[in-house]
Parts: C-alpha cells; sequence; structure tokens
C-alpha cells in the first residue's frame, strides 16, 4: 500500500488544510474522538481551528480528545508539560468540555495501570476516529524512538540523553528536566481509523522520504504507517523536497 501525500506551497497553507480535515471530521460526527499530538508542528492547524470556532462556529462541545504523551514528573501546571501546552494552543480558546480531554497523567499513581487504562478508556470511546501526528527527524512518532523492537500499547519510555539534553534549556534545576514519558504505543496509533501526518521543514525532507519510500522498519517508527488503510500526509515544499525530487527522477527514467 502506498501512501498518499499532498504538498503545500508553505507551513501555514499546509496548517490549513490539516484543519480542513479535522473541521470535516468534527462536522461528520459531532462526538468525534481525536487523537492529538504537541510539538511545533500542529500549532498552526490549532491556531486555525481555534479561528473556525470563532469565526465559523465550528463546535467542540461534544468532541473527545486523546493525547499521544506526556511527561513523566510534570503536574498539568507546569509550563513545560503537554497538558499546558494543548490548553494554551487549543483547549483554552474552543468549547471543549475538560471532562471529554485525555491527557496521559504525568503523576500517575501507578504507571502501569495508568498506561492500561489508557488504551481501555480510548476502546471504551470507540477507539480514535482521526489521529493527528507529528513526526520526529528520528521518525519516531509520539515518544515511540527508533529501536530494536517497537511497543504497541501505551507505555513508560526512558528518554534518549539526546533528548534530556535538548530539553534541558526549557527548565531552571537539571534535576526538574523529565528524564522519562508516557506515550501511545504504535498499536494504539495504529487503531486509529484515519491518521494526519503533517511534516514541515527541510530538516524533515530526509525522514519523510524514509517514511514513505523506504522498508518498513522500527529503526523508522513512522514507516509502520505504510501499513495502515488510510493515512493522509500533508506537507509543505521544504518536507516534500526528498520526495519531489525522487518522482522528477522517476518521471524521467519513464520518458527515457
Ligand atoms: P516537532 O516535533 O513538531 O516539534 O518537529 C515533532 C515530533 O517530534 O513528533
Amino acid at each position: 500500500m502506498s501512501m498518499k501525500w499532498t504538498v503545500y506551497r508553505d507551513y501555514a497553507a499546509m496548517s490549513r488544510a490539516a484543519a480542513a480535515v479535522i473541521a470535516v471530521q468534527v462536522r461528520a460526527k459531532a462526538a468525534s474522538v481525536l487523537g492529538l499530538a504537541t510539538g511545533s508542528t500542529p500549532i498552526g492547524t490549532y491556531q486555525e481551528l481555534v479561528r473556525m470556532h470563532r469565526e465559523d462556529g465550528l463546535d467542540f462541545s461534544l468532541v473527545n480528545t486523546y493525547n499521544l504523551d506526556e511527561y513523566l514528573g510534570l503536574p498539568p501546571d507546569n509550563p513545560q508539560s503537554y497538558s499546558h501546552f494543548m490548553w494554551h494552543h487549543l483547549f483554552g480558546q474552543i468549547n471543549i468540555d475538560p471532562e471529554r480531554v485525555h491527557i496521559p497523567s504525568g503523576q500517575p499513581e501507578d504507571v502501569n495501570r495508568a498506561c492500561r487504562d489508557y488504551d481501555r478508556a480510548i476502546e471504551a470511546a470507540g477507539g480514535i476516529d482521526l489521529q493527528l501526528l507529528g513526526i520526529g527527524r528520528n521518525g519516531h512518532i509520539g515518544f515511540n524512538e527508533p529501536d530494536f523492537y517497537l511497543r504497541t500499547e501505551t507505555h513508560l519510555v526512558a528518554l534518549t540523553e539526546d533528548t534530556i539534553a535538548a530539553n534541558a534549556r526549557f527548565f531552571s534545576r537539571p534535576e526538574e528536566v523529565p528524564r522519562s514519558a508516557i506515550t501511545m504505543g504504535v498499536g494504539t496509533i495504529m487503531k486509529a481509523r484515519h491518521i494526519l501526518l503533517l511534516a514541515s521543514g527541510a530538516d524533515k525532507a530526509d525522514v519523510v522520504a524514509r517514511m514513505i519510500e523506504g522498508p518498513v522498519t522500527t529503526e523508522v517508527p513512522a514507516s509502520i504507517l505504510q501499513m495502515h488503510p488510510q493515512v493522509t500526509v500533508l506537507l509543505d515544499e521544504a518536507a516534500a523536497g526528498i520526495l519531489m525530487e525522487d518522482e522528477r527522477r522517476r518521471r524521467r527514467e519513464d520518458q527515457a
């Protein structure tokens, strides 16, 4: 199965297209179950959803959301928590019911039980209708990092030293920097009925090409999405650079 991808001129156009896909889902089913993501990539999409809520009356009152991941050890009001990110960029600006918002707890009493309960709650909600994803430069989705194997269910992951070092700048004391996170597993993600993956910027071009054209491998966790029946990949021109070059080369070869 080949993944379909669409290229937009720039980040803003890609973000508007992504918000439009989410809006179609929410209008078709008021009680949609959305899987949501953090990171710099979806910020423009969330801004556009906020605009659609304010100007076009896009209604989130019955929408249920499940976020991909959260740092272990951070309370929801910590400005570096993903919970804080989501309330700042989206939930605080739309008419979502806080009871319908789900983000893995950064301070669970029992981590394993909390992970199991998260997957059960998603199933009890009827499964995820639409899962929004970014992609890490190393091919990760959620915090499913390249490895010899991938975990299917929601689980605790130890962050790599690189990630910990990169995050250190956001914290005043080194001991505050999270060393682990809770993430949906690739199985949790693959069960979503429709997956919407966004990538922007030239530094994603290589991994985007490997995700779409390379072999399915745990070394590029996003490559497993090749096996999903309904994936929409939206890219800006910079992130699609290598794919477009490969396509031009194939066309030249066909004509030769
Ligand atoms: P980014 O992160 O949107 O900040 O590039 C994407 C990811 O790591 O999934």
